[in-house]
């Protein structure tokens, strides 16, 4: 399929993750056309692009998924063959104070995105031949796994993820396609809602969806609210480390770039009205993670390691916080070959090097100055 000519809308492509899936198919995919149709809310940044953005195959367009007669249109006018379908409200703790915004874009926005496809497919002579409308969701849907030996055991499984010197499962139970959805966060429950409607359109109209569940992605460009960049930025300079609870929740952590080529292989290769889960099988408790970046920090910029363990502040935990998560990605290795290329380690350090190497982006994005100058730029189109 690759050496086909396409017209792809990649949403939410000026967010952490769907930067780097833009990025590898403007790169990659000279032949196709990719367009970008974000938002641009407070986690969305143009600057996350800047080294592609004047590819003749690239075109970015400043719209909300939930408008419906502006993305059919969008589809009608580029003759659209594929949907990467990223843009969603992706934080835990803003979905606990603001659970309305999140139903709001991720169930209502997915749902006009389906319909806005269905709509312009169906009233083409080919219809749905030759089409994907990819779902790119969370193993947060799951719900939350028990830890059952908390000092950690030997895997059942491993990958070059996991393969460094941390190699323990906090558990004996992981997260596999055919589990039911018990999600517990609002983020979580607007995420399942939207998998369900992909699923539905499948079902009821024969679309050709493919949906995704993915662990948590760490790399460059990710909004310094989430933890990794949080922390790495606060350990720079030298501001408190708020752990919830006792810092023992359990996440399964991905290279952001080996989610990014997942895409691309499932996009290309996948069975329609499938799922498949994406993960490392490398688990860590936030407290392990958390030491080890006030260690990577510390030597990269020529302190004594370890010198910052006393930012360390164990905070009130957060409202609902899920235990455990840990995903099975063995049908995915299985059925289409993928495996993470990058080990834990050599990912984290290639991580906190690029944030240490691009405070500008970081000031940037903290300050909100990228958001004002975008603003003034799309005023009034
Ligand atoms: P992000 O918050 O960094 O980016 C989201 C992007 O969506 C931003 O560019 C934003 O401007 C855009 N957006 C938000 N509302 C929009 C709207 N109404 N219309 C158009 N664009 C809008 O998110 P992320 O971490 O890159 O996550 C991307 C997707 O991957 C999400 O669907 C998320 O649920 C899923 N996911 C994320 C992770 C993770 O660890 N970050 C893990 C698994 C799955
Ligand atoms: P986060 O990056 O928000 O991702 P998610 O909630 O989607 O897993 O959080 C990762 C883990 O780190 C999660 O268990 C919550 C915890 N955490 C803290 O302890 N302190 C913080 O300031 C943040 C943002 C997260």
């Amino acid at each position: 399929m690759s050496d086909m000519k396409r017209s792809i809308i990649i949403t939410g492509g000026a967010g952490f993750i769907g930067s780097h899936v833009v990025r590898l198919f403007v790169n990659k995919y000279p032949e196709y056309r990719i367009i970008n149709l974000d938002k641009l809310t407070y986690a969305g940044n143009l600057a996350n692009l800047k080294d592609i953005e004047d590819k003749p195959n690239y075109r970015f367009v400043k719209m909300d998924i939930c408008d419906f007669e502006a993305v059919y249109k969008l589809m009608q006018e580029e003759k659209v063959d594929g949907i990467i379908h990223l843009a969603a409200e992706s934080h835990v703790d803003r979905s606990i104070k603001d659970p309305f915004t999140f139903a709001q874009t991720n169930v209502m926005g997915t749902l006009s995105m389906l319909q806005a496809a269905k709509t312009y497919w169906e009233s083409l002579p080919e219809k749905y031949e030759g089409k994907r409308f990819y779902h790119i969701s969370t193993d947060e849907v799951y719900g939350a796994l028990e830890m059952t030996e908390p000092e950690g055991i030997e895997p059942p499984f491993s990958t070059k993820a996991s393969s460094g010197k941390h190699h323990l499962a906090y558990g004996t139970k992981f997260f596999t396609e055919d589990l039911k959805y018990q999600p517990h966060s609002p983020y979580s429950a607007a995420k399942a809602s939207s998998d369900h409607f992909v699923r539905a359109y499948h079902d009821t109209y024969g679309m050709p969806t493919i949906v995704t569940n993915c662990s948590n992605n760490y790399g460059p460009y990710q909004f310094p609210e989430k933890l990794i960049p949080l922390f790495i930025n606060n350990i720079r300079h030298r501001r408190p480390l708020p752990v919830y609870g006792k810092g023992e929740n359990v996440r399964d952590w991905l290279y952001v770039e080996d989610h990014a080529r997942a895409i691309d292989l499932i996009f290309h290769e996948g069975s329609i009205g499938e799922t498949y889960n994406i993960g490392g099988f490398n688990e860590w408790k936030n407290i392990d993670i958390i030491k080890v970046l006030i260690n990577t920090v510390d030597r990269l910029l020529g302190r004594p390691e370890g010198v910052d363990m006393d930012l360390i502040t164990y905070v009130t935990d957060r409202a609902g916080h899920d235990l455990r998560y840990a995903i099975d990605s063995s049908k995915l290795q299985r059925e289409l070959g993928w495996e993470p290329s990058l080990q834990f380690e050599e990912g984290i350090e290639k991580t906190v090097r690029w944030y240490l190497d691009n405070q500008d982006w970081m000031d940037n994005v903290t300050s909100g100055d990228y958001q004002k100058y975008y603003d003034d730029m799309y005023k009034g189109r």
